[in-house]
Order: structure tokens, then C-alpha cells, then sequence
């Protein structure tokens, strides 16, 4: 048998001492509160050890006419009040005066007074006498109201059922409301485990005091029931994209990469220039690229790199290439951008350091002018890696690649060649996702030389970057990239913390 707690012993216990009955009622007998009572009850359901019987009972309550007719009386009562005193027959105008209330009061009183057989009508209908004053069942059903002032229907007789649904009728003298009635009774199992709780005495904890005296060694302990039904709680927990991103760095770091990090605001110098990205390059228009207006850079302009990288966008200067053969403007390389990709925090790291080996890389936030879609954001994040060394090559990328995919859970992934400004041979990826499907995953390549080498890096430096979000929405099944940043709370409780 499954350990109790010892809420569902105390509350067998007293089932089968005081017998079934109302939730409430079951509650004060076991000396529990209800809430503990509703627990014990909701284990115990799920041990088959109790059965819960829901039902809807109705609840008459007397309301302001049936209060004043408990007082003064019901009208037909009250009419035949007056005839008497009138001299038991009267003409029907002299006891509609007496009785002065509107025409419709009188008429109603005279008509219920007649249908309890009190008054009969004589001389054509002009003279009323008054036949019998016996109590009517109305008059006996208000009278159990002068006590209480509430009764459930299923309490009432017959008899009075059929007086209260005639003068339920009548505005104002009753009103009928349902309320749930929980009612809670032993199984047999329960009343089994109840004379077999009775001889063992469980202890639920163990104090210190107990260990001290050594008390403990003559009680038995009760057993914590792990499968117990319990409430769903939900603590504060990091955010799912937060997660992603530790998880991402972790897998970096176990390659032993180290992480950089750089500005969000970047000069259009670090975000484009650096990368011999032209500067009438489509990416750079403002549908793609969100400029800050009204204000420039003020370091670019003393970069002794300045030189170099123009005279590379020009004719190509001293890397052996013939450059884009156009006239680069320094003031179009100090308009401040929201960093398109984090190749821009990548590129300025080569520039600054100038060393000769490196495994770094960067999770962090880039902005795109798009419009948001289900597949697209206008802000978000960027996984990017390079390293850099004196005979790394493609081979070594894809390899990389492959390896980081596979700590993240993705084994099939496929390479093809593609077109970056930046890198030559640059290549694009896909990913196989167990349900669903292929899909792109980042780009990379090897730095031209006519980014490496005006910033003074000589060897070669392998490099890739691609969107963190999608990768999200495979792992959490998501058909919409926008609900990751809803901040649903409905949403953000469920999402299991291991995947
Ligand atoms: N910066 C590229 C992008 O935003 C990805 C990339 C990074 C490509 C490094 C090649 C090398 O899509």
C-alpha cells in the first residue's frame, strides 16, 4: 500500500468514525481546515480510498415581499382580514375601499382569497361573503421562513414544493440560486486502510528532540510518497531564450572558444567597411539598416587603419586585389548603425588584438530592418565564431562546425558554396531538425585578405555566423518566431526547463 500522509490518515480515520457527508462537514469533524481537507480528499480520490459525489442543490432565500408577508400577512389574507371586520358580506366596492390598496392589489388579493376558497361572490357578482379562513399552504411555507432565512429545496415536502412554486411567481418573495454541494464517502479500500492506519502511529517528523533522546528508533517514520499528486508550481526561471544562450556559450566554451563582446551602436566603418563591404552595397541601404540619425563616430576618422581600408576599397592598395575601383568616403564609414551581425564586434577583436591565433566568438543581439513576419524579427541574436591560425582551413570550418552542431543536438549538416563580401570561399549550411526538416543554419568562409590584411592579420581566419532564434524554434517547436518575445506567461510557465 501506498505510504499515507498524515492529512489522509486523520481524514480516513474520521470517515470512518463520523461517517460520510458535506465537504464542509467532513472538514470540521476531521479538524481540518477545508483546504487541507480538499488536499486530503484530492489524494485520497487518486488512491482510490474516497469517492466524491459533486451535486447542485438549490438554495431558497426569502426576499422583501416574503419578509413583509411573514409581518403583516399575504394580500388574500389581509382581504379577508377586512371583510370580517366589515361584517363577513359586503358589497364588493365598500371591501375594494376598505381594503385601500391600487385596484391591481385588490384584485390580486381577491383572487388568490377566492382560489383558496376563502370569499365566494354572490347577487351577480356585487356582494362578497366570506366562506372559510382556514391556513393555505403558502401561509404554512412563509411560516418556516420566521426562523430561517434560507432553506435548500430538496429539504421540502411535497406539499410545499408546489406552495413555493406558486409564490416564487409572485416578485419579490423568494429567489432560487444553485449551489455546488460536495459530498465525500469511504471506499471500501478506504475503510480497510482506515483499520489498519488505526494500529500503526506514523511519525511525520523527525525533530531534533527525536534524535537526541534517541526517540526515534521506537517510531516508525512515514515514507515520503514521491508520486504523490501535488499542486503545479511555477518559480521564477530564466527565460528560454536566456537558456539557449547559456547552453550555446557552454557548447563554445567546451571547444575551448573564449567570448567577446562589443557595442551594440557601431560605426558603418566596423559593420561594413572593415569587411570590404562597398559602400553602395545593397545591405547597407536603409531598408536593411537601421542608421542613427543626426550624429557620426568620432574615433573613426584617427584609426591608422583609415588608410589602409580605404586604399583596399579603392584600388586594393597593398593586398594584391584590385579593390571595388570606387571613391570610399570616410564620412559614410562614421554613420553609427545598429550592428547588422556581430562580424562587426568580430572584425574590430582581429583589428585590436593582431594576433596570430584565436578561438573566440560572440551570442549576442543584431537589428535588421525587416518586417516581422513569422519567420523574421527586426531584432535579435547572433551566433558567430571565427579561429584563426597559421594552417587552419575549410576543412577545419566545416569540422568545427559539425562538432559545435553536434553538443546542440544537430548531427546531419550539409555545406555549399555561396557569396559573402567578406570571405572567400564562403559557404552556407543546413542543419537536419528530427521533425522538421532541413533547414539554413549559418554562413561562413575564410576572411579575404582584403579584410585581414590592411587591419595587419596575416594568418588565415575561419569564420561563420547565423541566426539563434530558429535554431529556438526547432527545439521548442514553435511556428512563430514572434511568440518567443510575447512574454505569454502561459507560454513561458510551460516551457519545460530540460529539453
Ligand atoms: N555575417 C554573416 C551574416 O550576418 C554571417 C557570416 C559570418 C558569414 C562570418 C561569413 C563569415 O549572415
Amino acid at each position: 500500500m501506498k505510504p499515507l500522509h498524515s492529512l489522509e490518515r486523520k481524514l480516513v480515520l474520521s470517515l470512518a468514525k463520523n461517517g460520510e457527508g458535506l465537504l464542509e462537514d467532513v472538514a470540521i469533524k476531521a479538524d481540518m481546515t477545508l483546504d487541507q481537507a480538499r488536499r486530503a480528499i484530492e489524494w485520497l480520490r487518486s488512491k482510490n480510498m474516497v469517492e466524491v459525489k459533486t451535486t447542485t442543490r438549490y438554495i431558497i432565500e426569502i426576499a422583501e415581499e416574503g419578509k413583509r408577508a411573514i409581518e403583516h400577512g399575504l394580500p388574500e389574507r389581509r382581504l379577508v382580514e377586512v371583510l370580517k371586520k366589515l361584517g363577513k358580506e359586503v358589497k364588493l366596492d365598500e371591501l375594494s375601499k376598505a381594503f385601500d390598496s391600487t385596484p391591481q392589489e385588490f384584485s390580486a388579493a381577491f383572487g388568490h382569497a377566492r382560489a383558496r376558497g376563502w370569499i365566494d361572490t354572490d347577487n351577480g357578482k356585487k356582494t362578497v361573503k366570506l366562506t372559510s379562513d382556514k391556513i393555505s399552504s403558502e401561509e404554512s411555507l412563509l411560516r418556516m421562513f420566521v426562523a430561517k432565512k434560507k432553506l435548500f429545496l430538496d429539504e421540502f415536502k411535497e406539499e410545499k414544493r408546489a406552495a413555493l412554486s406558486e409564490l416564487i411567481k409572485r416578485p419579490g418573495y423568494f429567489t432560487k440560486r444553485p449551489v455546488k454541494t460536495i459530498f465525500i464517502m469511504l471506499t471500501d479500500l478506504g475503510r480497510e486502510t482506515a483499520e489498519t492506519v488505526k494500529e500503526v502511529k506514523e511519525i511525520d517528523n523527525l525533530t531534533p528532540e527525536l534524535i537526541i533522546s534517541g526517540r526515534w528508533r521506537e517510531l516508525k517514520l512515514r515514507p515520503f510518497d514521491v508520486e504523490a499528486v501535488a499542486p503545479t508550481s511555477y518559480p521564477g526561471k530564466k527565460h528560454p531564450v536566456q537558456r539557449f544562450i547559456d547552453e550555446v556559450k557552454e557548447a563554445f566554451i567546451s571547444l575551448g572558444f573564449e567570448e567577446i563582446v562589443g557595442p551594440i551602436i557601431q560605426p558603418a566603418f566596423w559593420n561594413f567597411d572593415a569587411l570590404f563591404v562597398p559602400q553602395d552595397h545593397p545591405a547597407r541601404d536603409m531598408q536593411d539598416t537601421f542608421y542613427i540619425p543626426n550624429i557620426k563616430d568620432t574615433k573613426t576618422s584617427s584609426l591608422d587603419l583609415i588608410e589602409n581600408v580605404s586604399r583596399t576599397h579603392t584600388d586594393g592598395g597593398d593586398t594584391g586585389s584590385k579593390g571595388w575601383g570606387y571613391d570610399w568616403k570616410l564620412d559614410e564609414s562614421k554613420r553609427l548603425v545598429l550592428r547588422t551581425h556581430t562580424t562587426a564586434v568580430t572584425v574590430k577583436y582581429l583589428a585590436d588584438t593582431r594576433a596570430s591565433e584565436a578561438k573566440v566568438f560572440s551570442v549576442d543581439k543584431v537589428f535588421r530592418n525587416e518586417k516581422l513576419d513569422t519567420k523574421h524579427l527586426a531584432e535579435l541574436h547572433q551566433i558567430e565564431g571565427i579561429v584563426m591560425g597559421r594552417k587552419v582551413t575549410l576543412r577545419d570550418l566545416m569540422g568545427v562546425l559539425s562538432e559545435f552542431y553536434k553538443i546542440l543536438g544537430l548531427k546531419k549538416v550539409k555545406f555549399w558554396p555561396t557569396y559573402f563580401p567578406y570571405t572567400e570561399p564562403s559557404l552556407q549550411s543546413i542543419v537536419y531538425v528530427e521533425d522538421f526538416g532541413w533547414m539554413e543554419l549559418c554562413g561562413m568562409g575564410i576572411f579575404r585578405p582584403e579584410v585581414t590584411l590592411p587591419l595587419g592579420v596575416k594568418n588565415p581566419v575561419l569564420a561563420w555566423g547565423g541566426g539563434l532564434e530558429r535554431l529556438i524554434m526547432t527545439r521548442l517547436h514553435i511556428e512563430d518566431i514572434r511568440e518567443l518575445y510575447e512574454n505569454n506567461l502561459g507560454w513561458l510557465r510551460k516551457v519545460p526547463l530540460c529539453l
